[in-house]
């Protein structure tokens, strides 16, 4: 099964689309781990990468759509994958349809989570207690929850043309969230 996340910064994309992975044996793949990995990592684009990230800014569209196509093309992807954070523009949107046309694949549901902005906030400042992420700044996440509604949110109507998109609520125990996306999940099965 071929699935992708989408939602503001602190809604529970990584929370959900992990327990969805361990529901149907498929790898989570979030975009904004990777690039984490690449920046520790040293890489120079992990680096370059890094600084966008930390400024709550988007990593440029073809670093993000190259990593991806790699990674998924890795052995574990065949039966499908989560996609967490991607695509996160309309051109990566558009990036990604090519990608999947070139395999002969197929996106079966974009499940979006939404929650209120100040509930967002009350997340992830409460997360910066604990993790430490460098864009977990009260200012940061401001600017992170911006760049959502701007560049991102288009790609809903984008799926809801195509007829993939499963709008779900992220207020709620983590528990209540999953029955609800896995419902979604159910329904969409190949
Ligand atoms: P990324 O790592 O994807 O961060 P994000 O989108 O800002 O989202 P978060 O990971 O902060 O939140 P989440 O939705 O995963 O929520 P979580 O489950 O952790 O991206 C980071 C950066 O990388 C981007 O800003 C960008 O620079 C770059 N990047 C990544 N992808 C890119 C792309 N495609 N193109 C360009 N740039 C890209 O939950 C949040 C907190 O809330 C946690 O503490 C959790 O325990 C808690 N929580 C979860 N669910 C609930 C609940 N139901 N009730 C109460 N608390 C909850
Ligand atoms: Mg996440």
């Amino acid at each position: 099964m071929l699935m992708v996340f989408i939602g503001p910064p602190g809604v529970g994309k990584g929370t959900q689309a992990q327990r969805v992975s361990a529901h149907l044996g498929v790898p989570h793949l979030s975009t904004g781990e990777l690039l984490r990995e690449a920046k520790e990592a040293g890489t120079s684009w992990g680096v370059a990468a890094g600084q966008y990230m930390d400024a709550g800014q988007l990593v440029p569209d073809d670093l993000v759509v190259t990593m991806v196509a790699q990674r998924i093309d890795q052995p574990d992807c065949r039966k499908g994958c989560l996609l967490d954070g991607f695509p996160r523009t309309l051109p990566q949107g558009e990036a990604l349809d090519q990608l999947l046309r070139e395999r002969i694949r197929r996106l079966d549901v974009v499940v979006a989570l939404d929650a209120p902005d100040d509930e967002l906030v009350r997340r992830l400042i409460a997360r910066a207690e604990i993790e430490h992420r460098p864009d977990d700044t009260p200012k940061t996440i401001v600017r992170r929850i911006e760049i959502y509604h701007e560049r991102t949110e288009p790609l809903l109507a984008y799926y809801k043309r195509r007829g993939v998109l499963e709008t779900v609520p992220g207020l709620g125990t983590p528990d209540e969230v999953f029955q609800r996306v896995a419902a979604c999940v159910e329904r969409r099965r190949p």
